[in-house]
């Protein structure tokens, strides 16, 4: 007989960003601009996947960080100072027989009605609309990453030109939109933080369930399976990136993303895997035996890595710099290096002539928001890390790729550990949004021990 099958609980869901804080961002970005310029910003399109199928559809992160809109082929124009209203946007068109096939659409007045634009249009306006709105706006601010933006811009150029001989000002050049809206984007709102915190639980979650189904026998894509099975139960639209399951020396390639191994009985096993909850990326790695019992190297290399980890999340607080949390992270991984005798000599030594780099070769801590790798820059100049500042979340992930060399005891051969934190900086110091994922090797071992 089937018994009943107990259900996960639904973590509570934070609420959604209001309109009126899309408003207030785009407010505060054309309060940067100056007058008689335009932004120009287009959302992204469909990707095909095969033939006739398509990616599942992502909105771009900086035109969905000003508008909470989720459709695809839709432009933002702000035009500061207008009369007949600052925000514009052009999205597709409302027709019945492709919202049979693909869904329902906004419409223009969806758009305003429930995103607080202040006008819309459909897109089979666009050319025409977009002309009379630009025509006579000196500056263009565009991303200029983008071929779609700037192709907008090319055709403003010609359009700007006609308007000369009507006494229009001319326009007088473009600039890339792109560095004021990332440096916004780097100071989350309680918001904001509430969508990350959430994003943070599933995840945790998700590593809990990979590390209790976790036993020799099962296959890296079986835990894959499991976390990503977590994430859409937890509502999350799915993986914010290519969810790593590395086993055994697998663990050591930074970006594997195969898993399609067997996972090694005695070794351990890495995963580095978030859920995208409302476009928001939780980022949590943890590494445990996939036994459930750590070997004596594998716990002595791994204490090496917690406490440099655990040192750099308490070193997080307003006036912190990432450089310096780095480099603890380089001190404290090294001096472990030299006791495990991984390394010879003196710490110092040992980082001044690079050779940590050997076992550690990415950074420790990257900006973390609608994007996982998050935009926003680390130095105010070449020379000045910038300070942490309340509202700042960010990584924490220091790590060990031991390669399979003949000069290093066979017994460290193959170990990858790295160990990942998301973390906000708050005015007392900072909060752990990932703490709900055993990371001591006792805790571990205790969950694990449960099945
Ligand atoms: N999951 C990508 C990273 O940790 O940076
Ligand atoms: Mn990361
Ligand atoms: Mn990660």
């Amino acid at each position: 007989m089937l018994s009943a099958l107990a259900l996960p609980t639904l973590l509570p869901r934070p609420s959604a960003i209001s309109v009126a804080e899309y408003r207030q961002r785009r407010d505060a970005l054309m309060g940067q601009l100056p007058t008689n310029s335009v932004v120009v910003l287009p959302g992204a399109g469909l990707m095909t996947r095969s033939r006739d199928s398509d990616f599942a559809f992502r909105q771009n992160s900086d035109f969905y960080y000003l508008t909470g809109i989720k459709e695809p082929d839709a432009l933002l124009v702000l035009l500061p100072g207008r009369a007949e209203g600052e925000s514009v946007v052009f999205c597709l068109d409302r027709d019945p027989t492709m919202e049979a096939w693909t869904g329902r659409r906004l419409g223009a007045a969806g758009v305003v009605v429930e995103h607080g634009i202040d006008q819309a249009f459909e897109n089979t306006e666009r050319d025409e609309r977009l002309s009379e709105l630009l025509a006579g706006r000196e500056l263009l601010y565009l991303p200029l990453h983008s071929a779609e933006a700037v192709g907008i811009a090319e055709d403003a150029l010609h359009v700007a030109q006609a308007g000369l001989r009507h006494g229009r000002p001319p326009l007088k050049g473009w600039l890339d939109i792109s560095p004021l809206i990332h440096e916004m984007r780097l100071f989350k709102s309680d918001a904001e933080i509430a969508l990350l915190r959430h994003a943070a639980a599933i995840s945790a979650g998700a590593h809990r369930r990979a590390m209790h189904v976790s036993r020799p026998g099962l296959s890296e894509f079986q835990l894959q399976a499991e976390l990503e099975h977590e994430f859409v139960w937890q509502g999350a639209s799915g993986p914010a990136y290519s969810t790593i399951v590395g086993s055994g020396a697998n663990a050591c390639v930074l970006h594997y993303i195969e898993n399609s191994a067997p996972l090694c009985k005695d070794g351990l096993v890495l995963i580095d895997a978030g859920a995208e909850f409302e476009l928001y990326a939780g980022d949590i790695t943890r590494t445990f035996p996939v036994a459930g019992r750590f070997s004596d190297a594998q716990r002595a290399l791994y204490q090496v890595v917690l406490k440099a980890q655990e040192r750099a999340v308490d070193a997080i607080k307003p006036g912190a710099t990432l450089a310096d949390i780095h480099q603890g992270v380089v001190r404290d991984l090294t001096a472990g290096l030299i006791e495990l005798g991984l390394l010879e000599g003196d710490v110092q030594a040992r980082i001044d002539d690079d050779s940590y780099r050997r076992f550690y070769l990415h950074s420790t801590s990257h900006w973390l928001g609608l994007d996982v790798h998050d935009v926003g820059t680390y130095r105010l100049d070449e020379k000045t890390p910038r300070p942490l500042v309340p509202g700042m979340v960010l990584t924490v992930e220091p790590g060990l790729y031991i390669p399979c060399d003949d000069d290093i005891p066979d017994t460290y051969h193959g170990i990858g550990i790295r160990i990942e934190d998301n973390v906000v900086v708050t005015h007392g110091g900072h909060e752990v949004l990932t703490a709900d994922v055993p990371k001591q090797i006792a805790e571990i071992e205790t969950l694990m021990a449960k099945k």
